[in-house]
C-alpha cells in the first residue's frame, strides 16, 4: 500500500506556540515511516504558513530557549487553495511559481490553544474536505473555552469546580480593575465561593494567566482578574479544589468504536511542601524539571482509578469528542473525581502525560500516532 501523505501542522498563533513545536518534533520523530510520509508545515506566531529550512525534529525544550517558527529567507510560503481540497496545498518558490505538495491524505494539527485546538483550523479542513486527526469543530471549540466545557459537563452530571465567569470587557484596564474590586468581590460572595480561589482565562492554556488567590483580599482578587484578562476577556474564578491532579488519556480514533481510557496518571508537585502555594503553573509544567513529575498509573485505589477512567470517557462523550483528548481531574481525599478541563490536543511529546499514560496501558507512542492517523483516514472513507 502506498504511504499516506500527512501534513503535520505546528507552531501557530497561540501563546502555546513553542509547546506545539516540541510536540510536533516528537510526533515527526516517532511517526511510522513505513506507513506515512510527513510534510511539516510550520505556522508562525503571525499566522504565516511555511515550510521552514529549520527541521522541526530538532526542536526541544532545552536548546537555546523555546523554539519559534520563523519566516526566514530560506523558508518557503505555503499557499492553500481551499476549494481544491486535498490537492490544494502548494509552496511558493523563490521565483514566485507555485509547486504542489501533492495530494494530502490527512492532516495532523499538532497545535495547542487558540487557532489550533479551538475549532478554527478544524473548520478550515472540514471546508477543504481533508481528514484530520482529533476532535471536530464543536468539541474543539467547546473544550477551548473552559466556561462552556463546564456548562456541558455539568449538564451531563459530571462534577466540576464551583465558580463564576466574569465578563471583563466593560472593566477599567488602565486602572488594572481597581475600580471593579467591589463588583468582582460581590460575584464571589453571591456564589459562596471559598478561598483559595483560582482565577483563569476561559480560553488559554499552559497555565497562562492562571493566578491563585489564597486569602480574601479584594484588591489581590481584582489584580488576578486583570492578569487573567490579558489572555481572554472572559475570566473564570473558581473555588480551589484540594485534591490530587489526575489526568486520563482518551483515545477514540474511529467514530464507530467506544472511546478507550488509559490508566490515569498523576502530576506530582515536588515543591508543594517548601512552596505551599505551588500549583501546576507554566514553570512547573515546562521550565523547571525538578518542580514536578508524572506518575503512571497514579497510586490510587483500583476503584478510584476505575472511576477516573469512567468519568474521562463520559466527559469526552459529553463534549462530542473524537480522536483524542486528555481529561484532567482533581481527586479529593475522599475519592471524589472532579473534572478540571479537557485538552483536545494535549502536550504530545514522548514524555508528555498523554503518551506516557498510553505507554503504561500498553500502547506505544508510535502506535498511538498510527491509530490516530489511520482512524482519521478511515472516518473519511465512511463519510
Ligand atoms: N479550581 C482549581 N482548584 C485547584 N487547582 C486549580 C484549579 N484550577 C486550576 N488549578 C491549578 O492551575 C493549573 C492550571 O489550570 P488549568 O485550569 O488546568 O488551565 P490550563 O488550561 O492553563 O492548564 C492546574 O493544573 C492546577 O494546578
Ligand atoms: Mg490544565
Amino acid at each position: 500500500m502506498a504511504k499516506k501523505r500527512v501534513v503535520v501542522l505546528y507552531g501557530g498563533k497561540a501563546d502555546e506556540h513553542s509547546i506545539s513545536c516540541i510536540s510536533a518534533s516528537g510526533v515527526l520523530k516517532a511517526m511510522d515511516r513505513e506507513l506515512f510520509d510527513p510534510i511539516a508545515v510550520g505556522i508562525t506566531k503571525q499566522g504565516r504558513w511555511i515550510i521552514s529550512d529549520v527541521d522541526p525534529r530538532d526542536y526541544s525544550l532545552h536548546t537555546k530557549g523555546l523554539p519559534v517558527v520563523r519566516d526566514t529567507a530560506g523558508s518557503r510560503q505555503v499557499v492553500l487553495a481551499a476549494g481544491c481540497g486535498a490537492d490544494g496545498f502548494f509552496v511558493r518558490e523563490q521565483d514566485g511559481t507555485l509547486t504542489s505538495l501533492g495530494r494530502v491524505d490527512v492532516v495532523f494539527p499538532v497545535l495547542h490553544g487558540p487557532y489550533g485546538e479551538d475549532g478554527t483550523v478544524q473548520g478550515l479542513l472540514e471546508m477543504m474536505g481533508v481528514p484530520y486527526v482529533g476532535c471536530g469543530v464543536f468539541a474543539s471549540a467547546a473544550c477551548m473555552d473552559k466556561h462552556f466545557t463546564k456548562e456541558l459537563l455539568s449538564t451531563a452530571g459530571i462534577p466540576v469546580a464551583p465558580g463564576v465567569t466574569i465578563d471583563t470587557r466593560g472593566f477599567d484596564g488602565a486602572d488594572e480593575f481597581r475600580a471593579n474590586e467591589r463588583e468582582i468581590s460581590d460575584q464571589i460572595e453571591s456564589a459562596h465561593l471559598r478561598y483559595p480561589l483560582f482565577v483563569k482565562p476561559s480560553r488559554a492554556g499552559s497555565s497562562f494567566g492562571v493566578v491563585k488567590v489564597d486569602h480574601p483580599d479584594g484588591s489581590a482578587l481584582a489584580r488576578a482578574v486583570f492578569e487573567s484578562s490579558r489572555h481572554d476577556w472572559k475570566v473564570l474564578v473558581e473555588q480551589g479544589i484540594d485534591g490530587r491532579e489526575i489526568e486520563c488519556a482518551v483515545l477514540a480514533p474511529r467514530t464507530d468504536g467506544e472511546p478507550a481510557a488509559s490508566w490515569p496518571g498523576e502530576i506530582v508537585l515536588d515543591r508543594k511542601d517548601s512552596r505551599s502555594d505551588q500549583f501546576y503553573d507554566f514553570d512547573s509544567k515546562y521550565m523547571d524539571s525538578e518542580a514536578s513529575h508524572v506518575e503512571v498509573p497514579a497510586t490510587l485505589p483500583a476503584e478510584t482509578l476505575r472511576a477516573v477512567r469512567d468519568i474521562a470517557v463520559k466527559a469526552f462523550t459529553a463534549v462530542d469528542g473524537t480522536g483524542l483528548s486528555r481529561v484532567d481531574t482533581f481527586v479529593t481525599r475522599d475519592g471524589q473525581v472532579i473534572v478540571n478541563e479537557i485538552n483536545t490536543m494535549p502536550g504530545f511529546t514522548p514524555i508528555s502525560m498523554y503518551s506516557k499514560a498510553w505507554e503504561a496501558t500498553g500502547v506505544t507512542y508510535t502506535e498511538v500516532i498510527t491509530r490516530l492517523l489511520e482512524g482519521a483516514l478511515c472516518a473519511q472513507e465512511r463519510r
